[in-house]
């Protein structure tokens, strides 16, 4: 069994103007300075990056993004490259997001352009899956995540995934408050590490970080970490609030 060190990442979405991202970012690095148990990382709107880059710098706290454009550069207005990013202060980036699936046209086909983006740039790609409701009720979770896992990974070289980090987010799960059971959530991260294990070999699949995410909290977080296959949690509404998000980035405590 591989020792992977746990990630609890935090996706601001569109909330926050610069000055609250940087004091909710203050108080954050504040709160987890003695933090040396998980890798902790926040994703802000782009507009707040720079700034709260300034403010996590030397602290246990990384930056990522929430979305990038595959182009190193262009004329794409509104859109941010890998490189924009990385002189940004971030070293993670979020990718395939169900919001971005569902409201901004993200396809499986366009997750793979970016996850070769990011890799390029040495970005740690969070790739997120997970089936809808309608899709869990008629019984084609598994199916989904193939499609997802095989189309999003397509044509990747052993050696482009060595920092890739999953995200299982059921979509019914995200906002909602309803989150999967420890159990249901451990089901089906088995079930993507084996598809790693099929497509990449047994080393990947055992050193590939998983996450949960989906209405994760400081009081459900304890019991999802303690599944074999949870290797940390990707979490929204619950990481606003820098003491919220604290209590989670010290679960163990
Ligand atoms: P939630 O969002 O924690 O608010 O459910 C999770 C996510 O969308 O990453």
């Amino acid at each position: 069994m591989e020792n992977r060190r746990p990630l609890i990442a935090g996706n601001w979405k569109m909330f926050k103007t610069c000055p609250e991202a940087v004091e909710t970012a203050r108080q954050l690095v504040k709160l987890i300075a003695d933090n040396t148990a998980v890798d902790v990382m926040i994703a802000p709107p782009f507009t707040s990056l720079m700034p709260v880059s300034d403010v996590v710098k030397g602290s246990c706290v990384a930056l990522g993004a929430q979305n990038l454009f595959w182009e190193p550069e262009g004329a794409y207005t509104g859109e941010i490259s890998s490189a924009m990013l990385v002189s940004g202060g971030c070293s993670y980036v979020i990718i395939g997001h169900s919001e971005r699936r569902q409201y901004f046209g993200e396809t499986d086909i366009t997750v793979n352009k970016k996850i070769k983006a990011a890799i390029k740039d040495n970005l740690i790609p969070v790739v997120c899956v997970g089936e809808s409701e309608k899709e869990r009720e008629s019984n084609d979770t598994f199916s989904v995540l193939d499609k997802q896992v095989a189309k999003g990974l397509e044509n990747l070289a052993l050696s482009d995934l060595e920092t890739l980090i999953i995200a299982y987010e059921p979509v019914w799960a995200i906002g909602t408050g309803k989150t999967a059971t420890s159990k249901q959530a451990q089901e089906i991260h088995q079930y993507l590490r084996s598809l790693i294990e099929k497509n990449f070999g047994n080393n990947l699949a055992n050193s590939v970080r998983i996450l949960y995410g989906g209405s994760v909290k400081p009081d459900n977080i304890k019991e999802l970490m303690l599944m074999p296959d949870v290797d940390g949690a990707l979490v929204g509404g619950a990481s606003l609030n820098a003491e919220t998000f604290s209590k989670i980035v010290n679960f163990q405590i």
